[in-house]
């Protein structure tokens, strides 16, 4: 475990603290940083360990897809493919508090750690010009949740991310307070019609004016919590957790060399580790020839309470 200290805090309207905070987010390290709406808890978004720390960090319950920020449309529609409604929302509320739900473009560089697995990515050009020059300044997607602890209120000020005391955390860049102040509308333009994942400022009413009739996630089947929408990634074949041994015509997924076998989510059993390479691992044991996957343990510690969460998603049965 990394010592906890206070991280610290400069302007982020000094060059010079954007300069250093993007040097400290493109070797792996977290910076939170202010938007116009809420301050994020930002990690390179293509380094699943980084990532992972972000988790880690926030001491969060379970792998919810997060947001990938980037400094104008050109980056975001490089990343995610263009629709003709994400088009118009996207020429009309970027930058903003808006992120959209995109399918990953091909060879998308976005982690699976932040998308959670899912083929789609949401993306966000923030409002705030000096998070737009910051996010240049890295040269590539952020991806930011809200800086703070799980189940606590979404900071608006530096004060609040710094009274949050996140261990690993080395910078807060201090925006001043937050102009919106509540997490952007979530629409997702990946399907045939948009649907709206988050309500935010970008009103309904709005999306509405530009693209017409849009679905209420709510709507769906299942889940209807806001911000919980996300479906989740689960492989196409059937997966038995807390496996100690391979069955016959089992593929295993191990954990600390427990079943030994190739795939491990971390061999030295390092949790960062097995949360950064547990969608990634998933993924590749869902490949022809793969009839059944069996997981090894993995302790309820930690990042294992969120690992374990989304390994029980993944083993759901589906219908
Ligand atoms: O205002 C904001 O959006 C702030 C600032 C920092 O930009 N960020 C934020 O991130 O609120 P977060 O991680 O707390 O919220 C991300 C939301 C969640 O509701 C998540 O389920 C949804 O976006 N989301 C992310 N990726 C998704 C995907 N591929 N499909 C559907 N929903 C997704
Ligand atoms: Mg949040």
């Amino acid at each position: 475990m990394p010592d906890s200290h206070a991280p610290q805090i400069r302007s982020m309207a000094d060059p010079d603290a954007r300069r250093a905070a993007a040097a400290i987010l493109r070797a792996g390290g977290l910076v939170a940083f202010a938007t116009e709406t809420v301050y994020g808890l930002g990690a390179d978004a293509t380094d699943e360990a980084a990532v992972a720390r972000i988790f880690e960090a926030k001491g969060r319950p379970r792998f919810n897809p997060l947001i990938s920020h980037v400094p104008d449309m050109e980056s975001a529609f490089a990343l995610g493919v263009a629709t003709p409604a994400a088009l118009v929302v996207a020429e009309a509320c970027w930058p903003g508090p808006l992120t959209l739900v995109l399918r990953r473009a091909e060879g998308c560089p976005i982690a699976w750690l932040t998308t959670a697995g899912l083929e789609t990515a949401a993306i966000r050009v923030p409002g705030s010009d000096a998070a737009r020059a910051l996010l240049a300044e890295v040269g590539r997607p952020v991806a930011a949740p809200s800086a703070n602890r799980s189940g606590r209120v979404s900071p608006t000020s530096a004060a609040h991310v710094a009274a949050e005391e996140f261990s690993d955390l080395e910078l807060i860049l201090d925006g001043g307070p937050c102009r919106v102040g509540l997490e952007s509308t979530v629409l997702d333009v990946s399907g045939e019609r948009p649907r709206l994942l988050r309500p935010g400022a970008v009103t309904r009413e709005r999306i509405e004016a530009l693209v017409g009739p849009v679905e209420l996630a709510s709507h769906g089947d299942a889940i209807t919590a806001p911000g919980m929408l996300a479906t989740h990634y689960a492989p196409s074949v059937p997966v038995r957790l807390g496996a100690t041994a391979l069955r016959d015509g089992e593929t295993g997924l191990d954990f600390a060399g427990r079943l030994g076998c190739a795939d491990d989510l971390s061999p030295r059993g390092d949790m960062v580790e097995a949360a950064a390479n547990l969608f990634a691992h998933l993924r590749r044991l869902d490949r022809p020839g793969v009839t059944a996957i069996a997981v090894a343990p993995v302790p309820e510690a930690g990042l294992g309470a969120a690992i374990n969460d989304r390994l029980r998603r993944a083993a759901a049965p589906r219908g």
